[in-house]
């Protein structure tokens, strides 16, 4: 009975100590969190306004814009290099120099919101898997990525064009050298840029392509595309916190879509480039109403370090300097580009004259993650997965005999 007493006790004051100790983490949590919150520093605001007309900037659609244009125009803010939320604002006596720091309260239901970028957000643990999964991918060279590719540049341009018919700015019809034809496609300079993820149009080479697909890279590399996948549900995390209206809108759509988004986040596709400097443009074939996403990842088994290559929207003077691990949610609809590599030296004697010549050697891989809006209209298709059985060669040679 003592021993039952004593035991009981001993249950009693346990449970009283275990109480006690609760109470205490308890107040010691809320005690941290709140010393948290008083010393972060609240987020900068920065209101810009239209330092370029929207003619002038659509005459410049496919140009390379340096970065002394930032720091010369008189109207320019210049380089984001921390933690910032830039909105656009009517052009008034508030702001006659084209931009001015601000609070949040002044922020105006017709202000837009141009980009938000945080600094070193995306763990290395995160970075290094994506890397390895799209190092080698992301330096394939396509030629259609029209505008943002640059103006037409016989350096850049393929190899089996002999010579351009009618070019326009940055794209044009071209004499094959194979048989001395013209084609009837148009190509554009070739770019470090590819696509994984899903795509919304047919694979070309196939004839019973679904129109509604893996990309290629994601159907042939079901292991790199799965390592990649604790990266992009992190970039949807930080879309979802910094854009949570944006993020809504497109989640919804991407949980429409289901079987062709990735995973479970409101993406579809990735864009992945290498060393890549992009001419003027605008994105097209996302979602109006989503919102683009960029990481860069530096790569560290690339000896090529750069600074610059800022990612600037030239008709409100500003640019951001993207590095390893930041993440920058932008309005992609807003006209955009990089401006130039600066090297940091080291050896270049071993790189092909090629890639020296178009700066394709820097250690710079970035990441756009979006949602392709034509995959709206494949919500319910089931072959999304379907390899395709008929490519154009096989059913050409098969006519020929
Ligand atoms: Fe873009």
């Amino acid at each position: 009975m003592l021993k039952k007493t004593l035991s009981k006790h001993k249950k009693t004051s346990l449970r009283k100590h275990k109480h006690k100790n609760k109470k205490r983490r308890s107040r010691k949590k809320s005690k941290h969190n709140t010393k948290r919150k008083k010393t972060e520093t609240p987020i900068k605001i920065l209101f810009v306004t239209t330092i370029m007309t929207d003619k002038a900037i659509k005459e410049k659609e496919g140009e390379y814009i340096d970065f002394s244009y930032y720091t010369k125009h008189p109207k320019a803010f210049g380089l984001c290099s921390e933690d910032v939320d830039v909105y656009i604002t009517e052009p008034n006596s508030s702001i006659p120099n084209g931009w001015r720091f601000g609070y949040k309260h002044e922020i105006k239901s017709t202000d837009q919101l141009l980009l938000k970028f945080r600094k070193n957000v995306i763990s290395k643990k995160f970075t290094d898997k994506a890397l390895k999964a799209f190092r080698k991918q992301s330096k394939v060279l396509h030629d259609n990525r029209g505008a943002s590719g640059g103006l037409l540049d016989s350096n850049k341009l393929p190899n089996y064009v002999a010579k351009h018919v009618s070019p326009g700015r940055f794209r044009t019809k071209f004499i094959r050298k194979s048989d001395n034809q013209k084609s009837q496609t148009l190509t554009s300079n070739l770019a470090p840029s590819n696509i994984v993820g899903f795509y919304d149009k047919p694979d070309r080479n196939f004839v019973d392509s679904p129109p509604c697909r893996l990309t290629a890279f994601t159907r042939d590399h079901p292991s790199l595309w799965k390592d990649s996948l604790p990266f992009i549900k992190r970039c949807d995390r930080l879309f979802k916190k910094l854009i949570p209206k944006r993020y809504k809108k497109q989640k919804n759509k991407a949980d429409k879509i289901n079987t062709f988004r990735i995973d479970d986040t409101a993406f579809t596709t990735l864009t992945i480039n290498y060393s890549w400097r992009t001419g003027c443009h605008k994105d097209s074939g996302d979602l109006d109403e989503g919102f683009g996403n960029l990481v860069v990842i530096e790569d560290d088994d690339n000896p090529h370090s750069y600074e610059g290559c800022y990612l600037g929207f030239p008709q409100y003077g500003v640019c951001v300097d993207v590095r390893q691990g930041d993440f920058l949610a932008m309005n992609v609809h807003e006209w955009h580009c990089n401006t130039e590599f600066i090297d940091l030296g080291g050896d270049t004697s071993n790189i092909k004259p090629n890639i020296l010549k178009n700066k394709w050697y820097f250690n710079r891989l970035s990441l756009v993650l979006y949602l392709r809006k034509k995959m709206l209209r494949c919500k319910g298709l089931k072959t999304n997965k379907k390899t395709p059985s008929m490519s154009r060669l096989k059913l050409k040679q098969s006519r020929s005999k």
